[in-house]
């Protein structure tokens, strides 16, 4: 339990270094109060554009990655077992960071929509189920041009493949499948709503 515990608030303090937040600040912007206010990588590009967004972008990415190492090194027997995807320790280290990156500690709880930082975690647990919803994403804003219906349909996914057990996930998995469905998803109560009014944002590619 202390294990746990260590991983989950190793990868909340990680993720609450939310990288649109800082990126924003170094531009002397609250991205949190420009375009649809949510301190993710779709918002920075939409405000602050490319270069900032790949900042944006390397960062997100790489604190899912280093929270589920984190989250490896409590839990280092899976490591040389070879059984990283059933360590407890990494599942909840990467659901920190999201819960992180979505509820910042250090700035007031405002964050993003965890979407970035969860795929890089999925990556980092099940990278065929990681793959499964960058191309479901890649499809659905192709076909729509809403980035936002890419990430929640994308998201869907984790759970729904989580479960069908031809991809041999424990019990363990579907719960942190399910719990990082849920909140990626509440973050886009915004976008749902705008969705269903016809006024949410189109990518302007
Ligand atoms: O991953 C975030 C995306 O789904 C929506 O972002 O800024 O359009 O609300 P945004």
């Amino acid at each position: 339990i202390i294990l746990l515990f260590s991983s989950l608030a190793s990868g909340y303090f990680l993720g609450s270094l939310n990288s649109a937040v800082i990126v924003g600040k170094l531009y002397g912007k609250d991205i949190r109060s420009c375009g649809s206010r949510s301190a993710g990588l779709t918002n920075t590009l939409r405000v602050l554009g490319k270069t900032a967004a790949v900042f944006v972008l390397v960062g997100d990415v790489l604190k899912g990655i280093i929270a589920c190492f984190i989250g490896l090194i409590f839990f280092e027997v899976y490591f040389y077992t070879g059984e990283a995807q059933d360590s407890l320790s990494l599942l909840v280290a990467g659901l920190g960071a999201v819960i992180g990156h979505n509820w910042p500690l250090f700035f007031k709880f405002r964050g993003g929509k965890g979407a970035l930082t969860a795929v890089s975690v999925l990556f980092m647990v099940d990278w065929i189920l990681a793959l499964l919803c960058i191309a479901f994403f890649i499809l659905i804003v192709a076909m729509t041009r809403y980035v936002s219906l890419g990430t929640i349909s994308a998201t869907g996914l984790i759970p729904v493949v989580s479960f069908i057990s031809v991809f041999g996930h424990t019990f363990y998995f579907n719960i942190f499948a399910c719990l990082m469905a849920a909140i990626i998803i509440i973050k886009h109560r915004e976008n749902i709503q705008r969705l269903l009014s016809g006024t949410e944002n189109k990518l302007v590619f």
